[in-house]
């Protein structure tokens, strides 16, 4: 066995005479200090050594140990120094870094709150999660009103209510303004809404809608139709005509739809218009004496006009992007363009 020590020890020493690298350090620990390599191959051999014979083998081998691991050591920090420390180019232009831009939604939203700040309406939120109250009877969709199946509601399971749901459009906030404040009230309210539709091309079950309300003594229909051309002229197009089409709405009455001459191709047709010439830009009325009276308004000293529209649409509408889902999907090569 003793022998066997010796014939490792010159091997050993030849290898080290050998590295002159950092890979050779490597492949030097890898041949003779891993759990299989020759050191440990000697010293799982001491067991079977007789045991007179141990004490001298075993001191032996532990001179053998200590020599390789201080050789061992000592390549290893002198080409540690030379191989691994790169270094620095100073010269090397940096990397470039990424910027993040505001969202189209966003971006749409922040245009749309300064033309109406500077109309002179405040902002105003509530929250996702409302009650049926001010989400619907108060907007006077009665009990079994067909309206409510216009919108189709997510109902929140909770432990000690059910009465609540997820806001399908901020005529709520509506509600919780009239609720709270006395008259003249003139503002609108962005925010997230939520409905239960199948997700496609052109609908998503949540979005954005900016909802607007302006209550005072004497307000009419012609304030209101004012106000929204006012709105339109200047996010769309300068030289806009308007038509208002009569429609339905539980919380208003009279209730319209307004129509914009087309932004893109002025009334000729176009993709955007879908050769129409008239684009779709809001739902709108007078508020329901029942919704004031509802909200601690009293109508005969008060009336007033409401207004809302999806922003995702608007947003479509401008940019051109034909498929709402690429406004959610977060693809900075789509993101990247606005
Ligand atoms: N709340 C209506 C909707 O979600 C929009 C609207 C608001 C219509 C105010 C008229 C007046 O479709």
């Amino acid at each position: 066995m003793l022998s066997q020590i010796e014939a490792v020890r010159i091997e050993i020493e030849n290898d080290l005479a050998a590295v002159d690298s950092s890979a050779a350090v490597e492949a030097f620990r890898l041949k003779h200090l891993v759990k299989k390599g020759t050191l440990q191959g000697l010293i799982d051999q001491l067991r079977a050594v007789p045991k007179e014979e141990k004490p001298a083998i075993g001191k032996a081998l532990n001179v053998l140990r200590s020599f390789v691991d201080s050789e061992f050591e000592r390549l290893r920090t002198t080409y540690a120094q030379t191989s691994t420390v790169t270094p620095i180019d100073l010269s090397l232009p940096a990397r470039g870094t990424q910027a993040g831009s505001v969202h189209p939604i966003t971006q749409t939203l922040d245009r749309i709150v300064d033309i109406f700040s500077s109309m002179g309406f405040d902002v105003a939120e509530g929250p996702d999660v409302e009650d049926d109250a001010r989400n619907f009877s108060k907007l006077n969709f009665a009990e079994d009103h067909p309206a409510r199946d216009m919108q189709d509601t997510f109902f929140v399971n909770a432990a000690d209510r059910n009465d609540l749901l997820l806001r399908t459009h901020t005529s709520s906030v509506q509600v919780r303004v009239m609720e709270s404040t006395k008259p003249p009230i003139r503002c609108i309210m962005p925010g997230r809404v939520y409905r239960n539709e199948a997700v496609s091309a052109r609908s998503l079950a949540e979005f954005h809608q900016v909802e607007g309300l302006y209550i005072d003594k004497g307000v009419t229909m012609a304030d209101l139709k004012g106000t929204i051309m006012a709105f339109a002229r200047r996010f769309y197009d300068e030289n806009a005509k308007f038509r208002f089409r009569t429609s339905y709405f539980p919380f208003t009455e009279p209730s319209a739809e307004v129509d914009m001459s087309c932004f893109l191709c002025h009334g000729e047709g176009c993709r955007v218009c879908k050769h129409t010439g008239w684009l779709e830009i809001a739902g709108c009325g007078m508020v329901h004496p029942n919704v004031l009276t509802a909200c601690g308004i009293d109508p005969e000293e008060y009336s007033g006009f409401a207004f809302g529209f999806g922003v995702e649409r608007v947003v479509m509408m401008l940019t051109g992007i034909d498929d709402i889902r690429l406004l959610y999907e977060n693809d900075l090569r789509v993101l990247k363009q606005f």
